[in-house]
């Protein structure tokens, strides 16, 4: 993925200009590919007013170009406990560096996506304002944080972002008059369906890919997206609007004394529901969120609430661990009335999963690979909200509400000659099942190499027969696995890599891809950690020599994670 827009800004356009000249820098650091998207749509409104636009992964960026750029706005998403996404970790350390510049001649503004139910909410972008500042830039237009719901928030800081520009752009000329309104049209896409306006797909196929006997259910879902004209490439997502529980919205409802039929509205514009279908459809009854507790809490003056958001320690085990249920019984929220509660809480967001078909190979289809996730505590059973109701009340011919979330930093290298290694236990495999469809479609001869794991041989081998049947015609060349639970020491897929670690490293000097899925938290740590020890092994390499191998590789694009 090249990066769009005009050539970056030169020295000699700068010396003694006034504080703002009409080139624009746009940095962006995205997982999944929402700050991609809106970097590309801000570019498009900079030059609609005449700015020079330079639009840049953070990856791609020449950090020494950093001191010579006037005008510089960063779109940047958090991950995880608070980390910047795979394509900003270089950039960001760079930038709290004794080597950064100082930034005294530059403008800039951050628009920062995240998710509110995490503890480190848009934390990337807080500490890119932070160190901006500090820098010495000047902030031209406050930080906006998004929740997962980024769509308004980011057309208002663009129309401010817009504003202050147009407004220091000494030329003036042809600057035309922003207005909000004029910056929220919808994001460019081919399709007419899109993240705001989901495609009704067709559920042509749905079965449980696990053995009698598995403590696992793994659905393999085929959707139809024919008439849609939506376009995906392998290692693309699905995004998908679920329903609640109808048991976990029946027992809210009589837990609150509410009235399911009486209507509620859904959304700014004023449309209305009956409270029921609100609650199935529209609204997030099952995540928390601090901000949540914080409006109910001043509408209530609940002491006992007020007490929750003072303990910072056991406010997170509780949004980690409950759902609104549980919230309006332990904080005893009957008497609420639904029309002042239901404003407070989020719209429902979207699910994403990895496609796991190649569109190559199957046509106006999206295969998804869902584990169903069902657990009980605090006393009570729990459901994966989206992977349930796919597992018990989705059927052949049902509709579902879907959209394409493209990933560009999950892509098979171009060249279909290059070696790849993909490492992806358990439903992290998704995508690769995507890739391997794709590279037989196209006739590619690169090797690859697949790890997997999961519980069990006999019970959890998702797709083992597609496997062997690509290994028997060569559009795999090796396939190594680790079943967790069939040996009395449990071993994962990265004691598998680190088994093969000269063959591995000796892929790697040839070039070789690789792509990790899955897991975040434990998986893709301690893959990214066997593979740091295998460059030191094998290449003789010092820890911080390792550490920049990997993030050579990374600039190369040749280290890519879909992980969550
Ligand atoms: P376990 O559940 O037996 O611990 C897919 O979920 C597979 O990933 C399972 O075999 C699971 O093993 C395994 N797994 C769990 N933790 C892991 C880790 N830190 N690294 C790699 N694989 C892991």
């Amino acid at each position: 993925v090249s990066a769009a827009g005009t050539a970056q800004p030169t020295a000699g356009a700068v010396s003694n200009a006034p504080a703002v000249s009409k080139e624009v820098t746009i940095l962006f650091g995205s997982q999944t590919g929402n700050c991609h998207g809106l970097a590309k749509k801000m570019s498009k409104q900079l030059e609609e007013q005449g700015f020079q636009v330079n639009v840049s992964a953070m990856s791609d960026f020449k950090a020494n170009g950093l001191k010579k750029v006037q005008n510089l706005l960063v779109i940047i998403s958090t991950h995880g406990e608070g980390d910047p996404p795979d394509n900003a970790i270089s950039f960001h350390e760079f930038i709290h560096s004794k080597r950064a510049p100082q930034l005294e001649g530059t403008n800039f503004s951050v628009l920062a996506l995240g998710d509110t139910s995490y503890e480190f909410f848009c934390q990337t972008g807080k500490d890119f304002d932070k160190r901006l500042e500090e820098l010495g830039g000047k902030r031209i237009a406050p930080r906006v944080d998004c929740d997962v719901d980024f769509d308004e928030p980011a057309a208002e800081w663009m129309a401010s972002v817009l504003n202050a520009l147009n407004e220091a752009s000494s030329a003036g000329a042809g600057a035309a008059v922003v207005s909000a309104a004029g910056t929220v049209a919808a994001v460019g896409a081919e399709s007419e369906y899109s993240r705001t306006n989901p495609f009704m797909a067709e559920v042509l196929e749905n079965l449980n890919l696990n053995g009698r006997g598995s403590d696992r259910e793994t659905r393999h879902l085929e959707l139809s997206l024919e008439g849609s004209n939506l376009q995906y490439e392998p290692g693309d997502s699905l995004g998908i609007y679920p329903e609640n529980h109808p048991r976990l919205v029946e027992e809210l409802i009589e837990a609150m004394g509410w009235n399911g039929d009486s209507p509620v509205v859904i959304n700014k514009n004023g449309e209305e529901r009956p409270l029921g279908e609100a609650l199935l459809r529209h609204f997030e009854i099952t995540v928390l969120t601090k901000s949540l507790i914080e409006k109910i809490a001043t509408i209530t003056l609940n002491n006992e609430l007020t007490k929750l958001l003072e303990n910072e320690q056991e406010l997170r085990s509780y949004l980690n661990e409950r759902d609104l249920l549980d919230l309006v019984q332990d904080y005893s929220l009957k008497g609420m009335s639904a029309r002042e509660f239901i404003p407070l809480l989020r719209k429902m967001p979207a699910r994403l999963y990895s496609i796991s078909s190649s569109p190559t190979a199957f046509p106006d289809e999206v295969h998804l690979t869902v584990r169903t996730v069902r657990y009980e505590s605090h006393g009570r059973q729990r459901y994966g909200v989206c992977s349930v109701q796919l597992a018990e009340r989705i059927e052949s011919g049902d509709k579902l509400p879907v959209y394409i979330q493209h990933n560009p930093n999950f892509k098979l290298p171009e060249n279909p000659d290059a070696p790849i290694i993909m490492i992806g236990p358990g439903t992290g495999v998704a995508p690769f099942r995507a890739f391997l469809g794709e590279r037989e479609e196209n006739g590619a001869e690169g090797k690859s190499w697949l790890f997997y794991g999961d519980q069990h041989f006999s019970t959890d081998f998702l797709y083992q027969v597609e496997w062997q049947r690509w290994l028997k015609d060569g559009v795999l060349t090796r396939m190594d696995v680790a079943f967790s639970r069939d040996t009395d020491q449990k071993v994962y897929v990265q004691h598998r890599m680190l088994e093969n670690s000269k063959e591995l490293y000796a892929w790697l000097q040839e070039g070789a891809y690789v792509y990790v899925c899955g897991d975040e938290k434990r998986m893709a740590h301690d893959v990214h950690h066997a593979l740091e020890t295998i460059i030191q092994q094998e290449g003789g390499f010092s820890a911080d020599e390792a550490a920049e191998y990997i993030a050579r590789m990374q600039q190369q694009k040749r280290y890519q994670r879909d992980v969550y």
